[in-house]
């Protein structure tokens, strides 16, 4: 189960392909600002996004089409509809549960809450942001064209809530949350969906905070000039202040899950991991169902990415969560499962195919509730020389249990518009 291998960690184990023109398009477009969805939400008010021959619309923001323009209107139809911040939804639930443990464990001398919240930035983001600002150079595999929602070469749909990262430090910002919602171009399955949300952490020391409650710490210092980097620390930064700041954070994140939870329930483990703006990075997994579940991806941010946001003289985590991967330990709703199996067109069909359609069907699905399918069978007719695949469909609604008799409904026009719009041949 990954919360990262997949989709999650799109970070990791990808290979990458840049379109030549695109490339020094993207070295122009350098600007960007923090712009909020501007009533984006369920007012009827914001203007739908607009699919055309030669642009994108979203938000009022025009965006040319070229060759790295993969979004689908499907996709684009989900873009606003901001279930993180729809009172009551579950997403908006757990996210009122976080804020809400970080507002009481994180207080200031006067009484107000240190951690500032922001949930209501644009999913359009630059590629810059989503990618450069965090160290994640053009050639990194995650930056792969299939597996991200582009509007063009210079803007997409962010993969993770880290993309405001940078900027929001930049804004002058030392402790912050950041709720929102994530888009990545792969399967569906049970732990995997092409739209998902994030809850992003963020917290900075300087020297005198970090170093307060140890004694003589006034002698210690954040960074070192001739350091080494090791599997334990960025070059810059002294190991006594990176155990701390890695203390800080894992007890931080302990705290948070025993808030969720309750005490003693679902146990948890620390994975060392990679990513390319945190060092050292790790994933906590939650064990569920007789499973290990990655819940987060973690570690000290990368003091590149602090200097580059103007804040070169403190050290910092970083933590990214994903809402529904916590929703799953808290949710009680039965999962329901059917079958699909079909013989494939001779040519030009890819699984991706499958997992779009079955987006646009389960549209609603997909978005309220959580639908999965996985391909589990694979089979080839000597005879007629076809292949065939089959998917197991998984359905799950958040707020209470699907009838078979819904499931049945849904499951039906996937089948349909599969033979329809796939040319594949149904076995059913
Ligand atoms: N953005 C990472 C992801 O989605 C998670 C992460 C956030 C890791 C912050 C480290 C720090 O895969």
């Amino acid at each position: 189960m990954t919360f990262f291998n997949i989709s999650q960690t799109f970070l990791k184990h990808r290979v990458r392909h840049w379109s030549a023109n695109c490339q020094w398009t993207r070295s122009l477009a350098v600007s960007h600002t923090l712009f909020p969805c501007r009533g984006l939400s369920t007012d009827g008010s914001t203007p739908r996004p607009q699919i055309s021959e030669d642009s994108i619309e979203v938000f009022s923001h025009v965006h040319p089409r070229d060759d790295m323009t993969n979004v689908t209107a499907k996709i684009l139809s989900t873009v606003g509809s901001q279930l993180h911040n729809r009172p009551h939804h579950p997403l908006w639930l757990i996210k009122e549960h976080i804020k809400d443990h970080f507002y009481r464990s994180y207080i200031g001398r006067t009484g107000n809450p240190l951690f500032s919240v922001h949930d209501n930035l644009s999913p359009v983001v630059m590629v810059e942001q989503n990618f450069d600002s965090l160290l994640i150079p053009p050639d990194h595999p995650s930056q792969k064209k299939v597996d991200n929602y582009y509007l063009n070469c210079t803007h997409m749909l962010r993969a993770h809530t880290s993309a405001h990262q940078k900027e929001l430090v930049r804004s002058g910002l030392d402790r912050f949350l950041l709720a929102g919602d994530v888009y990545r171009r792969d399967e569906i399955d049970s732990d995997h969906n092409p739209v998902f949300h994030q809850m992003e952490g963020v917290r900075l020391f300087s020297n005198h905070e970090l170093f307060a409650r140890v004694k003589n710490g006034e002698e210690l210092s954040l960074f070192e000039s001739a350091g080494r980097r090791t599997p334990q620390k960025q070059e810059t930064h002294t190991l006594e202040a990176v155990k701390l700041v890695e203390f800080d954070l894992k007890q931080a994140l302990t705290h948070l899950m025993r808030h969720l939870f309750g005490e003693d329930r679902n146990p948890i483990r620390w994975v060392d991991c990679y990513f390319p703006f945190t060092h050292p990075s790790f994933e906590m997994e939650v064990r569920f169902q007789g499973d290990w579940l990655e819940m987060l991806g973690c570690g000290v941010m990368e003091q590149e990415l602090l200097c580059s946001a103007g804040a070169g003289n403190k050290m910092g985590w970083a933590f990214g969560l994903g809402l529904e991967r916590l929703a799953m330990p808290l949710s009680k709703n039965p999962l329901l499962f059917s079958d699909i199996s079909f013989w494939l067109p001779a040519e030009g069909y890819t699984e991706n195919d499958f997992y779009d359609l079955e987006r646009s069907i389960g549209g609603d699905l997909v978005r309220e509730e959580l639908l999965s399918s996985n391909l589990i069978l694979f089979s080839y007719s000597p005879r007629t020389k076809r292949v065939s695949h089959c998917y197991r469909v998984v359905y799950r609604h958040m707020e209470r249990t699907l009838t078979q008799e819904e499931m049945h409904i849904i499951h039906g026009a996937i089948e349909q518009a599969a033979e329809k719009e796939l040319r594949v041949q149904g076995r059913y």
